[in-house]
């Protein structure tokens, strides 16, 4: 099947001169969840308001369902549903009112079904009559989730979805992501809580200083990118790690009483086996040991830090 979303060779210069997106190759594909994660200032919101035709590209091509989004900017554009990172609606208005003239300048017809559906699935519906000033911050942002909602988009843009909504109303979030995700809708987010890309995405892809530094499928890119860590608890105290050991690079910490090993799970061997031998050879005993593998969290600071 081909991607829904076909980014080449795009790069965005500001009026300003700076360049904030560098030469991005980017498909993605019908019906994933995709996470793109990168620190402030990465050019996510950039890469998300040229794919939906809010910023000019300088160099490269976009397209959207087959539509270019130069091309045919209102054949891509209805296709996709868009939340974006600033919260602005019309203070003033009802709930119902701002989701169903959002639908209307999609020059969709009226449908208060859809719209009653899309309110009930992000638990607004007892809002419906509400003005929008008087919801509280996560409303408000479930709001700007059922205006993009509202022309029945195949495509839906979350940019930080989940900024500063609390640790409850954030799952409540996930739950309608899954939902529009098993309803056939294509979802793209970033987010800087790595737990929620973790959680979420199909994929991940990894944005800093305007270039795409890594797309992968979440689960391998943990499996290839995953080191293990094995901690030793030991019996008694150490000052210094023997000699005999510095092959492994063992890490002495809690004050002499814990040994750190790290290993690469795709290693064809891991050393585990040859270590304990040697620290037994050693005379150094432990009575506890666990291992844990590093989290997303670790490869992607490992992936942004400025070399
Ligand atoms: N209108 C603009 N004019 C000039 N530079 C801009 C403009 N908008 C964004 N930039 C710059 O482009 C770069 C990327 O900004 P962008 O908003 O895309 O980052 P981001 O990854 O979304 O960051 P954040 O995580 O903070 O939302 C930043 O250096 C920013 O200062
Ligand atoms: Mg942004």
């Amino acid at each position: 099947m081909p991607p829904i979303i076909s980014v080449s060779n795009l790069s965005k210069t500001y009026g300003s001169g700076f360049k904030a997106l560098d030469n991005i190759n980017l498909e993605i594909r019908r019906g994933e969840i995709f996470a793109l994660l990168g620190p402030n200032g990465a050019g996510k919101t950039t890469l998300i308001s040229i794919i939906c035709g809010i910023a000019n590209l300088s160099r490269g091509s976009v397209t959207v369902g087959g539509y270019d989004i130069n091309k045919d900017y209102r054949g891509a554009r209805s296709l996709i549903g868009l939340v974006p990172q600033e919260l602005h609606t019309d203070a003033f208005e009802s709930v119902w009112a701002t989701v169903s003239f959002s639908r209307g300048l999609f020059g969709k017809p009226k449908n208060p079904a859809h719209i009653e559906k899309v309110l009930k699935d992000l638990s607004l519906w007892d809002k419906k009559d509400a003005k929008i000033v008087t919801l509280s911050g996560g409303m408000k942002r479930r709001v700007m989730i059922a205006k993009a909602l509202s022309h029945e988009p195949q495509i839906l843009f979350l940019d930080e979805p989940t900024a500063g909504v609390d640790v409850e109303l954030r799952k409540g979030m996930w739950e309608v992501m899954r939902t529009l995700q098993a309803s056939g809708v294509t979802i793209i987010l970033t987010t800087h809580y790595i737990e929620e890309a973790e959680e979420m995405a199909d994929r991940i892809g990894v944005i800093n200083k305007g270039e795409i530094v890594l797309v992968e499928d979440k689960a391998g890119l943990m499996q290839k990118l995953g080191k293990k860590q094995l901690k030793l608890h030991l019996q008694s105290k150490i000052d210094a790690i023997p000699a005999a050991l510095a092959p492994y690079n063992l890490e002495l910490s809690d004050q002499g009483r814990q040994l750190i090993y790290n290993y690469d799970t795709q290693g064809e061997r891991t050393g585990i086996t040859s270590l304990l031998g040697d620290l037994r050879d050693a005379g150094i005993r432990f009575n506890d040991l666990d291992t844990s593998q590093s989290s997303l969290e670790d490869i992607f600071v490992s992936l942004v830090r400025a070399p």
